[in-house]
Order: structure tokens, then C-alpha cells, then sequence
């Protein structure tokens, strides 16, 4: 991570990382050992073809000797049978073909289609291998009495392992991907299931001692001689803010309910309450494209967002500022609510880090707001949250996308 940037709490992104590499190594480490090994397997039986293809040549050329004794004769047969895998042609000096092995011809071809083949064939070998020459010499005079040439490529076997690399890293490639896919999907239901059941036992456990509170001011309403004192009120408001933040909570622990709520009155109400808790120097405005524009959602966790990005922006603003939120229709029944600020912006380098969990740049922040944000608009409202812009000593606006 860049200078001057901490991250706080649990990382939870190092595990993920550290097991995203090691399926990337070892796939890597079984990808390059396969392909070494098969190399070598693949040159070696190179080698022995090559090394076969030559002993096939000389044993053509003893065969084709009629002066070598019955027993050589033997021999070469033998060895000229043994290759039954190299396919070869025997072209004679003036470039007729003589002879062939182990080339598949079909039955059904008559005579001129199965020469036709066979040449094909033996331009596929030029392209492969020099050929080898069968030179038979006059016994006596040691003169040159026939020329001919063995043209071979490499046998089905050796082919299939030069492709075989190919198949094999195609293979480890999907398997690492589905693993990987795999490996995503459930840290994603695992973090899921943490987000939910912390946020269930955190609503489930505020609830008793603000029961108790509110015994408590009821109790302090009926006592003569503090009853009309201010600090009841004050008391009571903030009984309110934590039932709010309760059911914050329980809705997020839970399949929330969307409902269409006309969303300039909502903000208004959100501004009213943080209005008195930040700084007066700070601006707050909202507009609206139009009168009354509705979109579903759940109130207490849209509120929660909007007060994490206004909370944000003031955040960003030394002294003072605006902070303007707009809302308008887009296209095809989307509602946008834009939320700009006057303040610092967000560095290009760091943009694509806002959204992370544990990512702040401040002393005392969490880095979760933002994580918690999308969470709200994406998972329970099927929206989007996005920077729409951010320009550093500007400002920035933030892009709610809800469905109306
Ligand atoms: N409006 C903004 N202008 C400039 N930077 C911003 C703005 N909103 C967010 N950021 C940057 O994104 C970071 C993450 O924001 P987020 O709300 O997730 O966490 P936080 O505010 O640092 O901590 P907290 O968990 O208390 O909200 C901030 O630390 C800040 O650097
Ligand atoms: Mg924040």
C-alpha cells in the first residue's frame, strides 16, 4: 500500500491474497515442470527416431544391395519391419516414389488419389526432415550405381507429445481458474456470513440496556425535581439515535425490506439531524431535478449511507465547505442521488482503494463506511455506488444508482 496510507483491523484481504498466490505458484511450478519434462521426453525420443530413421536408411540400403549375402538380407528385412511407427517414403533419384511405410492410406482410393496422397505426404516431410540418401556402390569399382532418399517425419506418437504441453497447460489453467472462482466465492459467503451475524448479535445485544434507558427516563420524568430539566430531552433524543442505530443493524442482519419512499424528504430529515453535529461552517443543500421522486429502498440503511457520505465529506474539508446532494431520474427507472463536496478529493491513485475494507487515510478512521455503503446499496438494494468524479483541493461527488 501507498506512504501514509494504514490500514486498519483484520486485514482481510491478506489470507485471500496469500492463498490467491499459492494456487497461482503451484500452478505455475506443475506448468513448468510439465513442460520440462515432456521436452525432455520429447527430445529424447527425437533422438531415438532419428537414430531409427538411420538404421532403417542403411538396412534399405543393404536390402537394396543384391550382392549382400541371404543372412544380411535377413537382418535388414528385420529392421525394415521393426519401424512400424516413422512414417518414411522412398523416392527414388529421378523423384518416384518406390516405397512407403506406415502412412494411412484409405482403401477406397483408387490409384491416382492414393499418389496424390502420398505426395502430399512427402511434401509434409520436406517441410520436417532432410532426407536421409541410400547410396548403393558397384562392389568393385566402389562407383555410384543408385541413388535414392529416405524422407520420414516424426512418428504419431512423437507429435502427439510435442502437443501434449499445449492440452496439459489448458487443462491446469481451467482447473486453477475454477479453483480460484472457487476460492472466491467462498470467502465471499464466509464474509458475508461474518457481516450478518456480527450486525445481528450487535442489534441483538443493544437491545436490553436501551430498554433499561428508557425505564430510566421514564423513572427521572416522574422525579419533581429534575423532571423539566433539559437533560431529559437530550436524554430521550439519544435513546432515539440508538433505537435508529438498532434497527440499523437488525435490518442489515437480516433480508431487509425495500419499500418506494420519496427521497428528497428523506435526506431532508438526515441533514436536519446531522445539521446540529458538524461544524457551521459547513454547508449542507439539497436540490431535486423534480418534485417528488421516489425509489425503493429501506430507510434506516439508506440513511445510514447517506450520513456515512456526508460524514465522509466533511471529513475531506478543512474548515468549511458545501456539501450539495442532487437528486434526479436517469434512464430506464434509475434514480440518482449525487453527493458533492467542496473538500480535499481522493488522490487517482488511491480511488480504486476507497470501496476496500480497513482502507483510511484518517487518525481515527475504520475504513469501513465506505465498504459499508456499498454493501447497503449493492447487496439490499441492488444499486450501485460509485465516484463519479473526484479532483484533489476540489472535491468530490459520490453516485447512489437506485431502482425507482
Ligand atoms: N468525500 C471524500 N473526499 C475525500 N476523500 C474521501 C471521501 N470519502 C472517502 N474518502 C477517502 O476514502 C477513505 C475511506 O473512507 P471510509 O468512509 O470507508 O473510511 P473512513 O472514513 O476513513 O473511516 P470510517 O470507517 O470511520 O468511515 C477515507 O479515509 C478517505 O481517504
Ligand atoms: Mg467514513
Amino acid at each position: 500500500m501507498a506512504d501514509g496510507i494504514k490500514t486498519v483491523g483484520i486485514d482481510l484481504k491478506y489470507d485471500r491474497n496469500k492463498i490467491k498466490w499459492i494456487i497461482l505458484s503451484v500452478s505455475i511450478i506443475i506448468s513448468v515442470t510439465s513442460i520440462f519434462y515432456t521436452n525432455l521426453l520429447v527430445s529424447q525420443l527425437k533422438d531415438r527416431e532419428q537414430s531409427q530413421i538411420e538404421l532403417y536408411a542403411k538396412a534399405l540400403q543393404y536390402t537394396l544391395d543384391a550382392k549382400l549375402d541371404k543372412d544380411l538380407n535377413f537382418v535388414s528385412d528385420e529392421i525394415l519391419i521393426k519401424n512400424n511407427s516413422i512414417p518414411t517414403i522412398l523416392l527414388s533419384e529421378s523423384g518416384e516414389i518406390i516405397h512407403h511405410r506406415n502412412i494411412d492410406i484409405d482403401s477406397a482410393l483408387n490409384e491416382k488419389q492414393r499418389k496424390q496422397l502420398l505426395y502430399e505426404e512427402l511434401e509434409k516431410m520436406r517441410g520436417e526432415y532432410e532426407p536421409i540418401e541410400v547410396i548403393v556402390r558397384e562392389a568393385l569399382t566402389n562407383e555410384i550405381n543408385l541413388v535414392n532418399y529416405v524422407y520420414y517425419r516424426n512418428s504419431f506418437l512423437l507429435t502427439q507429445l510435442t502437443y501434449y504441453p499445449i492440452a496439459q497447460l489448458s487443462i491446469i489453467a481451467v482447473i486453477a481458474f475454477i479453483a480460484y472462482m472457487a476460492f472466491d466465492y467462498s470467502k465471499a459467503a464466509e464474509q458475508n456470513s461474518v457481516w450478518v451475524g456480527l450486525a445481528k448479535e450487535t442489534a441483538h445485544q443493544l437491545g436490553t440496556p436501551i430498554s433499561s434507558l428508557m425505564a430510566w427516563v421514564e423513572y427521572f420524568k416522574d422525579q419533581a425535581n429534575i423532571k423539566d430539566k433539559e437533560l431529559i430531552g437530550e436524554l430521550d433524543k439519544d435513546i432515539k439515535k440508538l433505537q435508529v442505530i438498532t434497527e440499523r443493524f437488525s435490518n442489515i442482519g437480516s433480508t431487509p425490506v425495500l419499500s418506494e419512499e420519496e427521497i428528497e424528504p428523506l435526506i431532508g430529515s438526515i441533514i436536519e439531524y446531522l445539521r446540529p453535529r458538524i461544524s457551521p461552517k459547513v454547508e449542507i443543500t439539497i436540490a431535486a431535478l423534480t418534485k417528488g421522486i421516489k425509489a425503493q429502498i429501506n430507510p434506516p440503511l439508506f440513511e445510514w449511507v447517506v450520513e456515512n457520505l456526508c460524514k465522509n465529506a466533511v471529513d475531506a474539508m478543512s474548515a468549511s465547505g458545501n456539501i450539495h446532494i442532487f437528486i434526479l431520474k436517469g434512464s430506464e427507472g434509475r434514480v440518482f442521488v449525487d453527493i458533492s463536496d467542496t473538500g480535499k478529493g481522493i488522490p487517482k491513485s488511491k480511488l480504486k482503494h476507497v470501496f476496500d475494507a480497513g482502507f483510511t487515510t484518517k487518525k481515527r478512521g475504520w475504513g469501513l463506511g465506505l465498504t459499508l455503503a456499498k454493501r447497503i446499496i449493492e447487496v439490499y438494494h441492488g444499486g450501485k455506488i460509485t465516484v463519479k468524479s473526484s479532483e484533489e483541493d476540489i472535491g468530490t461527488t459520490f453516485r447512489i444508482s437506485l431502482q425507482s
